[in-house]
């Protein structure tokens, strides 16, 4: 290939200007988190493909469509996992986790991958930060999950949220349930879309879901004959999440056509969207049937996950006012032989006294190292020229106004550190 390389369709680069919001979500995330009693995991990028297509579903878009799937040297099929909560589960069994006390809750930040659509909020490489919580079967642990995702959304700043929520009831219920769902929609066929006929014979559910124009209007009412189809248990167990929801002051709205992408739903399942562009930043629901799918102990769990790179979006939106990312104390700047080997000693001094600091010792410039202070969004400078060497001494300059003063060497990191703090207030 001749010329310039470009990124792969779909990914990003992400610059350090860029990372305020970056670090606004991850600390705030791992703060929430922590709060709520999760723990973190970090599991790997890829696992067996066998994993993904058992969990997420054969038929789902994921597994047919998205999946960045590879032999490796050892031709093992390997695939870049597209979500977290397949890994997450497969670790939670091969560590043996169902042994220690129930519940175990976990939560992790990282890199996914799917081969979709390249467009607005949409990557083929994009981060989710993501919540499990295995071993509990309870309405009250579903309500629970929910409300710590608006809980890190307010503590981010953002408005304008909508949780919607459905139930798509229990394995035990789901044969009745389909068939509900195939007699009605068999009969509306001829007005379905294609993409819709093909999934009423294999997938009944994901009707619900379709965006096609001539679906919408059957879709709606399929969403109702979901509803009236829920077992018993199911629908004791849907109020029950609801009034805990009423209880912690979340608000929702139902959504009886959301039944999410993925397979391995039971129950209660839940979007939270971004009401001003309709685009879902995070979802999840229980999935109380994927341990034993995946050869585990029976255990029930519920999670859900969200689009960092959406949240971004969203916060930029809103003109959220996102604290600047860590940026350096005090640039050092030389001017001179001596001075660059002063520069030396006073950057190690300051560094030990616990402050960022940048330089550029290959620069001799005072324009070009002021320039590069700038970009790094330096609030001092030292300056440090012959006569300082001489004197024994240092220039203290705010960068912000451009007021200078002159200090001895031995009080310069008390005097930087006021400097600083003045600033600060
Ligand atoms: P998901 O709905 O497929 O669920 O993904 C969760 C979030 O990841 C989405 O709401 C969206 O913000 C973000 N996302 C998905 N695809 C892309 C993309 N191509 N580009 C940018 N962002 C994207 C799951 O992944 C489940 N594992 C959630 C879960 C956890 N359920 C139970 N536990």
């Amino acid at each position: 290939m001749k010329g310039k390389f470009q990124k792969p369709r779909g990914t990003q680069d992400i610059l350090p200007l860029e990372q305020k919001y970056w670090f606004w979500i991850e600390d705030n995330f791992r703060a929430v988190m922590t709060a709520a009693g999760f723990g973190r995991i970090i599991f790997p990028t890829f696992e067996d493909t066998a994993l993904f297509s058992r969990s997420v579903g054969e038929e789902t878009d994921i597994v047919a469509k998205e999946m960045y799937t590879f032999a490796d040297r050892g031709k093992n099929s390997l695939t870049l996992r597209p979500e977290g909560t397949a890994g997450v589960a497969r670790a939670y069994i091969e560590n043996g986790m169902h042994k220690e006390p129930q519940p175990v809750k976990l939560y992790y930040f990282g890199p996914m991958f799917r081969y979709d659509r390249p467009q607005a909020g949409r990557y083929r490489e994009f981060y989710q930060g993501g919540a499990e919580l295995f071993g509990e079967e309870d309405p009250i642990v579903d309500a629970q999950m929910i409300a710590v995702m608006i809980k890190f959304y307010k503590k981010l700043g953002l408005k304008n949220l909508v949780v919607q929520i459905n139930s798509i009831g229990d394995a035990k219920g789901r044969p009745k349930l389909e068939k509900a769902l195939v007699d009605f929609l068999s009969a509306h066929r001829r007005q379905l879309s294609a993409e819709s006929k093909r999934r009423l014979a294999k997938n009944p559910l994901r009707v619900l879901d379709s965006k096609e124009k001539e679906d919408q209007a059957i879709a709606d009412e399929a969403g109702g004959v979901l509803l009236d189809n829920l077992s018993k248990e199911s629908k004791t167990y849907f109020t029950k999440v609801l009034e805990y929801l009423d209880d912690m002051g979340v608000k929702y709205e139902l959504n009886p056509r959301l039944v999410r992408g993925l397979d391995y739903y039971t129950h209660t399942v839940f979007e939270i969207i971004d009401a001003s562009t309709g685009l879902a930043l995070g979802g999840g629901g229980r999935y109380d049937g994927l341990m034993k799918i995946l050869g585990g102990p029976d255990t029930p769990a519920v999670g859900w996950a969200l689009g960092v790179e959406r949240t971004i979006d969203c916060l930029k939106k809103q003109k959220v006012d996102v604290p600047e990312g860590p940026s350096v104390d005090v640039f050092v700047i030389q001017l001179g032989d001596e001075a660059k080997k002063k520069a030396i000693r006073v950057i190690d001094e300051l560094d030990e006294a616990g402050y960022s600091v940048g330089h550029a010792l290959g620069r001799d410039s005072i324009k070009a190292q002021l320039r590069v202070a700038d970009r790094n969004q330096a609030r001092l400078a030292v300056i440090l020229g012959e006569r300082e060497v001489h004197d024994k001494s240092a220039i203290i300059r705010d960068l912000s106004d451009g007021s200078q003063e002159s200090v001895a060497d031995k009080s310069l990191s008390a005097a930087v550190g006021r400097k600083l703090k003045e600033k600060k207030k």
